[in-house]
């Protein structure tokens, strides 16, 4: 693996790999962590509603920090209008995309009538993204399914995709190759339950040659990575690129022929140390817990992994704020593993 460079198969390779947007997961700490392990990929945002940064803290939501991008902010909603004033606002940000959800099927998202079900309504997601589109120079993209409750044919996504690509300037399609179940599944076993079907995607790729196809789902290897890439554009990871941050190590090397020697374990530590106490000094409700329950799966595979993580998910350890506990927490896992 570690010898293997997987060539670009496309002449835009921005979003060869990106990570998946994570509601309460994919916050700017967690990015800022993602940046410092690889510089290329793409990284996504948490879904924000875009009325809640019309009507709310549009700061909190749109803060980022310098040298994260390339970033995209992921919008929910359903109102044109809205959603506009919302993408203008990060690009305004400097934000490089603006993505809109049309794949979360928590009942809450239901009720205020956007995310997956919008796969139902492919003509007001039309609008969504065209007045989006209207009101920015960034892309917009959007992130779906490959259909909703009992809606199994490849017909259904086939559609909803060729529509768009007739209706509006939309030309990233971002595909969860599985169904939403609406009714009666939470949002963990939707992204559990519903059978995977790659090659949904892989035909979507065939038929629309001119869109730029991302693949989603079930994705935790660079060998299923490097498979995918022979058939389109891109992979979005989600789960994995959380709870096992180190994939992303060799990402660069791999996936966007970057040859540069991948960040060592001692140089990140080191650096989201120094984060942390700028962050918590910053004075804007920083904690030390928000940075380092992101850190958890960042040992994963070495020994004392497990030291790791419950020296810094330990509240008594957290409370004093004090960013030397990851220094520390690392001292564990240095002296315990032989480096190259
Ligand atoms: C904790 C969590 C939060 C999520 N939040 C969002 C979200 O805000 N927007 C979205 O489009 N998808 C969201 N998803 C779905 C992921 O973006 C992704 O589509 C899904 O996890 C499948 O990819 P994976 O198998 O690589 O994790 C979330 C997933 C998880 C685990």
């Amino acid at each position: 693996m570690e010898q293997t460079t997987f060539a670009p198969q496309t002449q835009s390779p921005s979003r060869r790999l990106s990570v998946a947007p994570m509601l309460d997961w994919t916050d700017r700490h967690y990015r800022y962590m993602a940046r410092q392990i690889s510089r290329h990929t793409w990284l996504y945002s948490e879904m924000i509603n875009a009325g809640a940064i019309i009507y709310g803290d549009a700061q909190r939501f749109l803060m980022f920090n310098e040298g994260e991008q390339p970033v995209a902010l992921q919008l929910g909603g359903s109102e044109p209008a809205d959603l506009a004033q919302a993408a203008k606002a990060a690009e305004q940000y400097g934000y490089n995309e603006v993505n809109l959800n049309c794949g979360c099927p928590s009942p809450r998202v239901q009720k205020g009538a956007f995310g997956a079900c919008l796969m139902n309504e492919v003509d007001l997601v039309a609008d969504c993204l065209n007045a989006m589109q209207d009101a920015v120079q960034i892309p917009v993209t959007v992130k779906h399914r490959i259909g909703v409750d009992r809606q199994t044919e490849y017909q259904t996504v086939a559609d909803f995709v060729g529509t768009l690509q007739r209706k509006t300037a939309c030309r990233t399609f971002i595909v969860h190759a599985r169904n939403a179940w609406l009714d009666g599944l939470s949002p963990k076993e939707n992204r559990e339950v519903p059978p995977l079907k790659y090659e949904y995607v892989y035909r979507l790729k065939q038929e629309f040659p001119d869109l730029e196809i991302l693949l989603n789902g079930g994705v935790t290897t660079n060998e299923e990575i490097a498979a995918h890439l022979q058939h389109v554009d891109g992979v979005m990871v989600g789960r994995e690129a959380y709870h096992n941050p180190m994939i992303m190590r060799h990402w660069d090397r791999l996936f966007y022929q970057d040859d540069r020697a991948p960040i060592a374990y001692a140089e990140l530590v080191e650096r989201i140390y120094r984060y942390s106490q700028t962050q918590i000094q910053a004075g804007r409700g920083t904690i030390l817990r928000h940075i380092a329950r992101h850190t958890l799966g960042l040992m994963h595979g070495l020994k004392n992994a497990r030291t790791w993580r419950r020296m810094l998910s330990d509240a008594n350890l957290l409370k004093d704020n004090d960013g030397t506990l990851i220094l520390q927490a690392w001292a564990e896992v240095e002296k315990a593993n032989v480096w190259e």
